[in-house]
């Protein structure tokens, strides 16, 4: 099964694109995650009261499932290898690529794990549910003494903060070099984060089926 994964992954990094899993996993886990980030601050800005509540309860309806893709998206890139583009092969700014790949995945896990411990250590912890309907447990922390769960919430809190504050300093960056990758020193890194489609004009995208013969009635038919 990996095996033919991995062959029918190869059929797309061999054309150094990302498989379509993979795209699909970037660009839907970017989406969420920038969601987060405006959401999140829209939400710490709103007054105390039911508003704020609910506006928290989608914040964690719509953080919790990036919990679920990153455990999902690392099993496949521990599978499944990426591609090898032409910025790969730039020295120390494919190591900082590298490096902000690590941190946007302890991102990706630590974000929604310090927000979870956040609701669960609060005295009387709101109902969870991903995806706003599916109920989520809480972290068992309700049978803890007071001062410890208010530990808890400090230490979740600090993490979540300088999460957040680390990937305001990462996307620009990560974002920019792909831009300039790909306007500035024309590589093949952003398309092959692209979903592919088809080019009209290009004879490989040609179909493989040959167009039908033309019947031509017998006694029309030269000769
Ligand atoms: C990709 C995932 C997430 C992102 C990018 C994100 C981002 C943010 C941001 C920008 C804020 C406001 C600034 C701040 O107080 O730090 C915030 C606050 C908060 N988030 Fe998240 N969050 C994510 C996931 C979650 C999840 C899954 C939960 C709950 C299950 C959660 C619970 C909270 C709570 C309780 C706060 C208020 C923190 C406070 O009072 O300081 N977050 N988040
Ligand atoms: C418009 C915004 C974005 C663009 C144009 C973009 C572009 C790209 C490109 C071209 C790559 C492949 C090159 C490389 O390996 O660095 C990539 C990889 C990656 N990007 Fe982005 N990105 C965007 C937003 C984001 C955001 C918001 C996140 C995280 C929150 C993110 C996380 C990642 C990760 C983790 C990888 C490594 C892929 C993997 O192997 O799993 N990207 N991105």
């Amino acid at each position: 099964m990996i095996r033919e994964l991995r062959a029918w992954a190869r059929t797309h990094t061999e054309r150094n694109r990302y498989s379509p899993v993979g795209i699909a996993f970037h660009w839907v886990m970017a989406f969420l995650v920038l969601f987060q980030l405006g959401w999140g601050y829209y939400t710490s800005w709103l007054p105390p009261g039911g508003d704020k509540l609910f506006s928290y309860q989608v914040h964690s309806a719509v953080g919790l499932p990036v919990l679920l893709l990153a455990i999902a998206r690392f099993g496949w890139r521990l599978m499944i290898p990426g591609p090898v583009n032409d910025a790969d092969k730039q020295g120390w700014q494919t190591q900082i690529a590298y490096a902000m790949h690590y941190v946007f995945y302890a991102a990706f896990f630590g974000l929604p794990l310090s927000g979870w411990a956040m609701w669960s250590s609060v005295a009387e912890p709101g109902p969870l549910y991903l995806a706003g309907f599916i109920p989520w447990p809480q972290m068992p922390f309700g049978a803890m003494p007071l001062e410890l769960r208010w530990q808890i919430l400090h230490g979740a809190e600090t993490v979540h903060q300088w999460l957040v504050i680390t990937l305001l300093l990462v996307i620009p960056l990560h974002v920019g070099a792909a831009l300039k990758h790909h306007f500035w020193d024309r590589h093949d890194v952003l398309e092959g984060m692209l979903p592919e489609i088809p080019d009209a004009e290009d004879p490989r995208a040609a179909p493989q089926h040959s167009p039908r013969e033309p019947k031509i009635p017998p006694e029309k038919a030269p000769g």
